[in-house]
């Protein structure tokens, strides 16, 4: 189904921007996880407008409410029962006639004409389903993956913006924390970069404009045999993963495109013995996959994503009995959708893992 993803770890995700709320159902997380549910709000708070100046000023609280499959247990506290763990967020900012405008318009680079092909009908306001309220319920859902993979696992996801248009930060992933990459509304760990970012953010709202960027991620301590061999391979997964995200245009995983420019001498990751008895490389090209699967090293991955489409310069477009019009966007919306997109990169990478480790419990059996 359109709406679910994951085969052992699946999330089926519901609810439009306007309508009254928006959600998930996870189901297979395992039983007796102890589960943090203020962690689980913590990630939906960096993905939540009206965080900071830099993002849409619809303010939305965004307090999840826990409905099923956690419970309080008198000894184990709270933990997942393996049962289907439902999560609802309920909208409450709407400004719905702030799209009326946009009713018999569409909106160019965004989902209102491909809607309208596919289903005939469309929720106007906010952008019903296209709009990137749906990443709520994978948020939700993803803070349940990083617990899963951090206890059973030591896995640690650290996604940061890396690029706003033109400006590059310059930071060795080895070093990013998690607290770093929190210290700026930007959420790009380097001081400078960032100061350049915010001032480009601005003055692109300032101009009814809008700009995008790339956000970087790095997964330490995934064990090696996460992946399946050809059509599910990790890499692929974790590229549909990315490109399913609202405004994302691109994927790379390890050297990606770059890698292009070497030679194999260069691109080649050599290995020497490790620590435990199996190999290690000394350079990660690879971006810790090989042949689909996960060699050990970090996952390192880096996703682009547009311009917002919802700008308030004038703009040529068609109206819906396709006469030529000029549409001047209203409402609210991000100038960059980089520094929220972050959480939403790291939700979709740890739902991919979880789903990937489970997946190789069933194998590891003899
Ligand atoms: C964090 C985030 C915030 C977004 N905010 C907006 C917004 O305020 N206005 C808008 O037009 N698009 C916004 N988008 C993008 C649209 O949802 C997206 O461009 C639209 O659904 C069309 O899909 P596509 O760009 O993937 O083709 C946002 C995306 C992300 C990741």
């Amino acid at each position: 189904m359109s709406s679910s993803f994951g085969h052992i770890f699946r999330v089926s995700t519901w609810g439009e921007s306007h309508g009254s709320g928006v959600g998930v159902v996870l189901d297979g997380c395992p039983p007796r996880l102890p589960l943090d549910r203020a962690a689980v709000q913590r990630d939906l708070d960096r993905r939540r407008p009206g965080q900071s100046r830099l993002t849409t000023q619809r303010d939305e609280a965004d307090q999840v409410e826990i409905l099923s499959g956690v419970i309080d247990h008198p000894t184990l506290g709270s933990v997942t029962t393996g049962t289907p763990i439902a999560m609802l967020v309920r909208n409450k900012d709407q400004q719905t006639g702030a799209y009326d405008h946009l009713r018999d318009v569409y909106r160019p680079s965004h989902a209102d004409w491909t809607y309208d092909a596919k289903y005939g009908v469309r929720a106007v306001a906010g952008g019903g389903r296209s709009s990137a309220r749906e990443t709520i319920g994978r948020v939700a859902a993803g803070a349940v993956a990083r617990q899963l993979l951090a206890h059973a696992l030591g896995i640690e996801v650290i996604g940061w913006v890396d690029q706003v248009h033109d400006v590059d930060a310059s930071v060795d992933g080895a070093e990013i924390t998690a607290k770093l990459v929190e210290t700026d509304p930007t959420r790009c760990p380097d001081p400078e970069a960032a100061a350049r970012m915010t001032a480009a953010i601005e003055q692109a709202r300032r101009d009814g404009d809008s700009l995008g960027g790339t956000v970087r991620l790095v997964a330490r301590g995934v064990p090696a045999g996460l992946g399946e061999p050809v059509f599910d391979k990790l890499e692929a997964d974790l590229a549909k993963a990315m490109l399913s995200l609202p405004a994302a245009k691109g994927f790379e995983s390890g050297s990606g495109f770059a890698g292009t420019r070497m030679t194999g001498t260069a691109h080649n990751d050599p290995f020497e013995p490790g620590p435990e008895g199996t190999p290690v490389t000394t350079t990660n090209y690879s971006g810790g996959i090989q042949g689909g699967i996960s060699n050990g090293a970090p996952i390192e991955i880096r996703v682009a994503f547009k311009p917002t489409a919802t700008i308030s310069s004038e703009q040529n477009t068609v109206d819906l009995e396709n006469r030529a019009t000029t549409l001047v966007a209203r409402g609210r919306h991000d100038p960059c959708v980089l520094p929220r997109a972050v959480p939403m990169v790291e939700a979709m990478v740890c739902l991919v893992l979880a789903d990937h480790w489970l997946r190789q419990q069933a194998i590891d059996v003899l």
